[in-house]
């Protein structure tokens, strides 16, 4: 890693210069607390570009509950650490840096963005959408690489790249699974062991139901909170919580 940028003005500078400027660029935006799931976010960046670049960012205008965006991890050394040995440079910076005036402009999607997750926490996804647009013009990327575990962000990050023409390619990546089939999450650390077992009987309940509502009886018998489970277009999208933390996970079906 050749920099850690914690100003934009650094960073605006090393985009600039002779060693950056006509190469491919792959940007993984993460808002920290990473795991191998980032981790294998960024080795494909760094297998399909010149450049690799991170940013951490917590953003707060994608929580709709202030306890929640309290309790998100911050692991900042650890999260340099994973990063090194695939990426050249990080951005870390401010909430004044990435919102210079407030919250006032912001994108937002009216269609998909206003189901599923967007039901569940509203205007979450306009935040999604407001800081994956600065954050992709201030890197200039050839390609970003989004986790397909996050399916309904995926997905409107590529309506928003496709109605705005933006000139970087959108790359989804595979959810990086635990030996039994949870997939990782920043959240599955708040879980207790217990809970951590248990969690795996999601993605299974999902994966062998033969409808949604099925999978809403299992996964309820089971003892989880029911946000929703739904299928759409080949794939089984769901959220459920255990012991108050939230968890989404989608399977092919
Ligand atoms: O998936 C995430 O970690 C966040 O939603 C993202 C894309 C970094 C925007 O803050």
């Amino acid at each position: 890693m050749s920099l850690v940028c914690l100003g934009l003005d650094l960073w605006r500078g090393l985009r600039a210069s002779p060693e950056w400027a006509g190469r491919s660029i792959g940007f993984v935006p993460t808002m920290g607390a990473l795991h191998a799931g980032h981790a294998s976010l960024l080795k494909r960046a760094r297998a399909e570009n010149d450049r690799v670049v991170l940013s951490l960012f917590v953003n707060p205008t994608q929580f709709d509950d202030p306890a929640d965006l309290a309790r998100y991890p911050r692991t900042f050394e650890a999260d340099l650490e994973l990063a090194r040995p695939f990426t050249d440079a990080v951005i870390a910076p401010n909430e004044e840096q990435l919102y210079p005036g407030g919250y006032h402009c912001r994108v937002t999607e009216n269609d998909l963005s206003r189901r599923r997750e967007g039901a569940h926490r509203p205007g979450h996804f306009d935040g999604v959408l407001t800081i994956v647009l600065k954050l992709l013009n201030l890197v200039q990327p050839t390609r970003a690489y989004f986790g397909e575990k996050d399916w309904q962000q995926l997905q409107l990050v590529r309506r928003m790249a496709d109605a705005f023409f933006l000139p970087c390619e959108i790359v989804g990546c595979p959810t990086v699974r635990e030996a039994d089939g949870l997939a990782l999450s920043s959240r599955n650390r708040r879980l207790t062991p217990e809970g951590r077992q248990r969690a795996a009987e999601f993605p299974r309940a999902m994966r062998h139901a033969k409808t949604p509502a099925d999978a809403i009886v299992t996964l309820k018998a089971l003892g989880f909170d029911l946000d929703y489970v739904e299928d759409e277009a080949g794939r089984r999208i769901g959220a459920v919580r255990l012991e108050g933390v939230r968890l989404i996970d989608n399977v092919a079906i």
